[in-house]
């Protein structure tokens, strides 16, 4: 564990050091430090946004929304952009056989892409701040006030959410995101 750690640090630090624009990552890299975070997160429906792209998959939904139920949506431009993570942008997905890693709603989704936030918290503790990984690092912190969620994807673009649809921020955190009562694995690689 301990190795397969230090080789994500050495395999990460090259392209970080490069970086100017956060780009996406993927979740394995938010894992290493936030697994129960992680865990919590495969239980709710965002882990498994994509597999709703399939065929057949809520084929009685899709057909009321006047979608094609026996259709594969897996790449269709139409869906992507809100059932994986970075669709279009740096890092982001591209296809499911270019980067199976990037699909479903994961953490850099809601948080914004983790290149250069990660690179901080790889630090030592203390040598960064809240404020660092919030403005200079890219992370976003959704709210009900900031709307990052009605904005990216929770709006009536998607063919499932019709005029008047309210979106309650509060009810959603609690069912849609990951618990909010866990400590981080602090200092994972024992630095
Ligand atoms: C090397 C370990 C490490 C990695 C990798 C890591 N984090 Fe963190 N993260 C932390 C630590 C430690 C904190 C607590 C920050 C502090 O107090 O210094 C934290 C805090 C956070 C917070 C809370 C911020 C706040 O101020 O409330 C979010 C959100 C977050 N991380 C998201 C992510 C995401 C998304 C990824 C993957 C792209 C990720 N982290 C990868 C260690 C890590
Ligand atoms: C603008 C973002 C967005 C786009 C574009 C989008 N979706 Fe979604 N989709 C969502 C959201 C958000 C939900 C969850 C709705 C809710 O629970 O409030 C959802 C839910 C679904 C569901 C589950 C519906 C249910 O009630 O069980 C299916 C199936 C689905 N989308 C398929 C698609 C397909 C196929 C496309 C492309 C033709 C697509 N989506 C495009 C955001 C989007
Ligand atoms: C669907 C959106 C969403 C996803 C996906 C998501 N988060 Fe969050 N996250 C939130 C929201 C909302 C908050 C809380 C903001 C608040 O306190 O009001 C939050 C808060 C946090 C915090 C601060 C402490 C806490 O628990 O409230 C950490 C750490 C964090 N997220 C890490 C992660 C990691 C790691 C992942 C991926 C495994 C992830 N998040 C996936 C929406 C999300």
């Amino acid at each position: 564990m301990r190795a397969l750690s230090l080789l994500l640090v050495l395999l990460l630090s090259p392209i970080l050091v490069a970086a100017e624009a956060p780009f996406y990552i993927g979740i394995k890299q938010c894992k290493l430090c936030h697994q129960p975070h992680y865990d919590s997160w495969r239980t709710t429906h965002m882990s498994k946004a994509f597999d709703l792209l399939k065929a057949n998959v809520r084929a009685d939904k899709k057909r009321a929304a006047g979608l094609n139920p026996l259709k594969d949506y897996t790449a269709d431009p139409a869906c992507l952009a809100c059932h994986t993570t970075g669709y279009g942008k740096e890092g982001g997905f591209v296809s499911l056989e270019k980067t199976p890693d990037m699909v479903n709603v994961q953490c850099e989704m809601c948080h914004g892409p983790g290149s250069i936030y990660v690179e901080m918290m790889l630090k030592k503790r203390g040598t960064y701040t809240r404020e660092d990984y919030l403005t200079k690092g890219g992370m976003t912190m959704p709210s009900k006030e900031s709307n990052i969620c009605t904005t990216a994807c929770h709006n009536q673009a998607s063919p499932f959410i019709n005029a008047g649809f309210e979106f309650n921020f509060e009810n959603r955190k609690d069912i849609g995101t990951h618990r909010h009562d866990i400590e981080y694995i602090d200092n994972p690689l024992n630095f």
